[in-house]
């Protein structure tokens, strides 16, 4: 019954989970908030593009935690958008995001111990959106969001997993036409995406010596 919805899910949807995703990342100055993220555009279905954009701190540890940014522009007629910091759906941090009506962006951050369950919230990552880089308009939403917990964490095996912040990552993103039951509320249930896919993004060009400080301006 399930594998059933689940391919039907598939047909209905113009693309799934096939496109390629040969691009390169490249510099975003933000004129909103002033930080500089490395930018990575990918579409989700023929002439319908997602942006994800991320900036971190210069002279990150190895194998530490350290805080980054992410930025999403997405087309106003996505139901909901999720974005993979480990690339793949169980596990790693999620960014789930949509809009309540049209009206404002509600961002919540999940975690998938299966495929079968929608993603429950995970308190192990904490996003605080940025007010001057968050909007949404007649064509599209976007959130800026500071987030704790996103880089470093524990993966399905309980395994401490580490995103390079001066190299490049295998991310994902998840992309549903559907919208949340109770878009209000960032704890609604969702139902599953249409398109997923990954991509690899370079970090080493969204990098930011005054970090802390643009953070702080902007929160
Ligand atoms: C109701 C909620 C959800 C359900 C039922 C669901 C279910 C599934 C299933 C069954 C697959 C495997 C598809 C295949 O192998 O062909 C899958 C893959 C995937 N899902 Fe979800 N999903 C949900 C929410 C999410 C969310 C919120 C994200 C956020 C980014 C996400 C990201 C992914 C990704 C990246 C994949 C690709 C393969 C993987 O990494 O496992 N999913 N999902």
């Amino acid at each position: 019954m399930r594998l059933w919805g689940l391919a039907s899910a598939c047909v209905a949807a113009i693309l799934c989970s096939t496109a390629s995703a040969a691009g390169t990342t490249t510099t975003y100055r933000d004129p909103d908030t002033g930080l500089v993220f490395a930018e990575y555009a990918i579409q989700y279905q023929i002439g319908r593009t997602l942006v994800f954009r991320v900036a971190v701190p210069t002279q990150v540890q190895s194998l530490t935690a350290y805080d980054a940014v992410l930025q999403v522009i997405a087309p106003i007629d996505a139901g909901w958008l999720g974005f993979a910091w480990g690339g793949r759906m169980i596990g790693d941090p999620l960014a789930v995001a949509w809009t309540n009506n049209g009206q404002s962006v509600v961002l919540s951050s999940r975690r998938a111990t299966d495929h079968a369950s929608v993603p429950g919230i995970n308190t192990a990552a904490q996003y605080t959106i940025l007010k001057a880089g968050t909007h949404v308009n007649r064509t599209h939403f976007q959130y800026t969001a500071h987030c704790t917990g996103c880089t470093y964490y524990s993966n399905s095996a309980g395994a401490k997993t580490w995103l390079y912040s001066t190299g490049t990552n295998h991310l994902a993103f998840a992309y549903s036409g559907t919208r949340p039951s109770n878009p209000s509320s960032n704890s609604s249930s969702l139902t599953i995406h249409d398109v997923t896919n990954n991509w690899d993004h370079d970090f080493s060009v969204g990098q930011n010596a005054n970090f802390a400080d643009l953070v702080a301006k902007n929160s």
